[in-house]
């Protein structure tokens, strides 16, 4: 009754009290009064700077500048209260939770979020240790080390999915605060935590790095990290449920996730002195797979394929997607959908037009105003609202776009992003206006003005005192489901973070955006280590790099001593059967079916039924192998004699073996 309880008599916005969707008009005084300041910021967005009435466009935006700026020095220190508050062991809120253990909600009825989440943890630490690294703060370093021993033991906790002999287990998104396994019924397995936790340990252990600790980076943090960076590049290309633990299929946001991953992992074992051949294997095929949510003639991404595809596609996913692989060292890149990229403004102003007539709160709002987010428009959770965090993520998404084109001096507006910025600025055309047009800072002004209108959204919309839970009531904007939302208080940081220009550190997108010849999917199977023995040593404040430390290119996929083989196999299966690889190396399981590399369908089709993985195996090795099939009831059907076998060829190229099951 969290949620409840705090409206219990008491209307947070006795104001919108008589706003119901029937008394809702453009001109209704009631709507008047409530967004004076949206309608303030819209004078300025209409009005290209240069003409008579400048002067007080100019006010209008000022104004709403400075609104959106005390909100922000208001809201601030409320956010990392709050946040903290749900972290365990000592949060305000997170009795009884293990230390570094991230709480979704400290509500435990309607609806009972009282479960760590691994994607919703991940996400906060990932915006905790970009704030860390941005200045340093021992607090903030304590969660952190507590955040990596937990996931080291949360890694090691079987669960309804699997465990961590095959990296199955990985895909289990929920567990009890006190790290137990959740056995309930629910969307699993999701795919997005392991990549997502893997960048949020990522961001501590380049500061280790950079400060000069590279062996805590390799020998403490970087076990735990590689758990999650093989799960992703053995998994990524099977299906899971997405963000919102509904739709089974491929969701852009989790494969987004995997690539940015699997990239910054190969840099990041590289700085190391490691190496992360599963992750310069998967990445470009991954990388291929993203393109494919984009939809050309619509111009907007459809967040779900491969089994969500009965919604109409448009969904907050993708705003996430692109603002958590957000590198500012890529320009308005647009095959990893950067933030101001041509397709992710596109997909943007589809997305937030989505929502613009199915809402009550929303309606009467002009097209070039910013109004409040949702999830998917076909949302029914709680009725379908606009949450805080996806209306957050709106306003991110431009901020970053606004960061980009200040450093780069200069906007392009091309045929796919044209309808974006004319939405704003009706006058402007296609082509590339530098810092010095005038249409440069018009479009700046318009995109900044919008921008800070979803922040106004947030501060009519959250609680006075500054919490926020995780959604606004559709009709009347009061403040409803789960409260103190960890994920929302994130939200606003990261979104204002960026509002005053802190950009994130760069993931090495440079390295990982050329999309390669060849675009077959490739499962590459992992091995997976328990990483519970962690010791942080104490004092690791701020200090020089060390000098082994090394930047540059990635390394190739193999270090020619391991092959990278994939071995493909055509195999007609029934529902719930899998098949295996098995064979005389430990990698295959050493002849124990159920220690065997389960093969990968992503691209398994009735008329092409293909099994495939890719295992690294050493070189001049001779090899024996046969597959099988393991029904549902975990009953095994061998292949017919004799064993296939093989010679490892000693190559740094990737060797291919095709079978028939026999
Ligand atoms: C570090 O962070 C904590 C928690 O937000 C805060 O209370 C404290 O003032 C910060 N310390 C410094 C030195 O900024
Ligand atoms: C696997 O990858 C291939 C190639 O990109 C793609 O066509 C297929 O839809 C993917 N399947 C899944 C489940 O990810
Ligand atoms: C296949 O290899 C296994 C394990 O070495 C062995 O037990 C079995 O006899 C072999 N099968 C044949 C037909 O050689």
């Amino acid at each position: 009754m969290m949620a409840g309880l705090v409206f219990n008599g008491l209307d947070p916005h006795p104001h919108l009290a008589n706003l119901t969707s029937s008394s809702f008009g453009l001109f209704q005084p009631a709507m008047h009064a409530l967004s004076s300041l949206l309608l303030l910021g819209a004078c300025a967005v209409q009005t290209v700077f240069g003409r008579p009435e400048d002067s007080h466009a100019r006010r209008d935006a000022e104004i709403l500048r400075r609104s959106v700026d005390s909100f922000i020095e208001a809201q601030t220190p409320v956010s990392w209260e709050r946040l903290f508050c749900n972290i365990g062991a000592d949060g305000c809120r997170a009795q009884g939770v293990a230390p570094g253990v991230v709480v979704a909600s400290p509500s435990k009825h309607d609806p009972d979020y009282w479960y760590t989440w691994t994607r919703d943890s991940a996400l906060v630490f990932k915006n905790v240790a970009e704030a860390f690294t941005h200045s340093y703060n021992s607090t903030f370093q304590r969660q952190i080390q507590n955040f990596v021993i937990s996931q080291a033991r949360l890694q090691g906790v079987p669960n309804p999915v699997g465990d961590l002999s095959n990296g199955a287990g990985l895909g289990e998104v929920k567990f009890y605060v006190d790290l137990t396994k959740f056995t309930g019924e629910w969307g699993r397995p999701q795919r997005d935590g392991p990549p997502l936790r893997a960048i949020a340990l990522m961001t501590y252990a380049k500061w280790l790095v950079a400060n000069g600790y590279t062996s805590t980076a390799k020998d403490q943090v970087w076990p735990v990290i590689k758990n999650d960076l093989q799960y992703t590049a053995q998994y990524w290309n099977q299906t899971g449920f997405d963000l919102w633990e509904e739709v089974p299929g491929s969701s852009f946001f989790t494969i987004m996730s995997s690539h940015r991953a699997l990239v910054e992992g190969a840099a990041l074992a590289k700085s190391l002195g490691l190496s992360c051949p599963a992750c310069t294997a998967a990445a470009p095929r991954v990388l291929c797979f993203v393109q494919s949510f984009w939809n050309q003639n619509q111009g907007y991404v459809v967040s779900n394929i491969n089994g969500g595809n009965y919604r109409n596609g448009r969904d907050a996913n993708s705003l996430l997607a692109s603002i958590h692989n957000f590198d500012p060292t890529v320009g308005c890149d647009a095959t990893t959908f950067q933030p101001c990229s041509d397709k992710a403004l596109s997909n943007h102003k589809s997305t937030v037009d989505s929502f613009r007539s199915i809402y009550a709160i929303n309606r009467g709002i002009p097209s070039n105003r910013a109004v409040a987010v949702g999830r998917y428009s076909e949302d029914i959770y709680y009725n379908g609202n606009p949450w805080y965090l996806t209306t957050l993520a709106a306003a991110e998404q431009l901020y970053d776009a606004i960061i980009v084109w200040k450093q780069q001096k200069s906007i392009n507006v091309t045929p796919v992003s044209l309808a974006f910025f004319r939405a704003l600025v009706p006058s402007v055309n296609t082509g590339t206006f530098a810092e010095s047009s005038s249409m440069y800072t018009t479009i700046l002004n318009a995109v900044q003005t919008y921008a800070d209108e979803f922040l106004t959204i947030i501060d009519q919309r959250k609680i006075p005192g500054g919490s926020m839970p995780e959604q606004f009531d559709r009709n009347t904007g009061a403040p409803l489901a789960a409260a103190d939302l960890t994920w929302s208080y994130s939200a606003f940081l990261t979104a204002t973070a960026r509002r005053a220009g802190r950009v994130p550190a760069s993931w090495s997108a440079g390295t990982g955006n050329t999309l390669p010849n060849n675009c077959a999917a490739i499962a590459v199977a992992g091995t997976y280590t328990t990483a519970t023995n962690i010791n942080f040593p104490p004092s690791q404040t701020p200090g020089a790099p060390s000098p082994t430390t090394t930047t540059g290119s990635v390394p190739q996929p193999t270090s020619c001593g391991e092959v990278l083989v994939t071995f493909n196999q055509r195999a007609s299966t029934e529902w719930g059967q899998n098949i295996k690889l098995v064979g005389n190396h430990p990698a295959l399981g050493d002849w124990n079916p159920a220690k065997g590399v389960v093969l990968n369908s992503g691209q398994y089709t009735a008329s092409n039924p293909l099994w495939s993985i890719s295992v690294l195996l050493p070189a001049n090795r001779r090899i024996e192998y046969k597959f099988v099939n393991v029904q549902a009831d975990g009953t095994v059907r061998w292949e017919s004699d004799p064993n296939r076998s093989f010679t490892v060829p000693e190559t740094c190229n990737e060797v291919t073996r095709s079978d028939n099951w026999r």
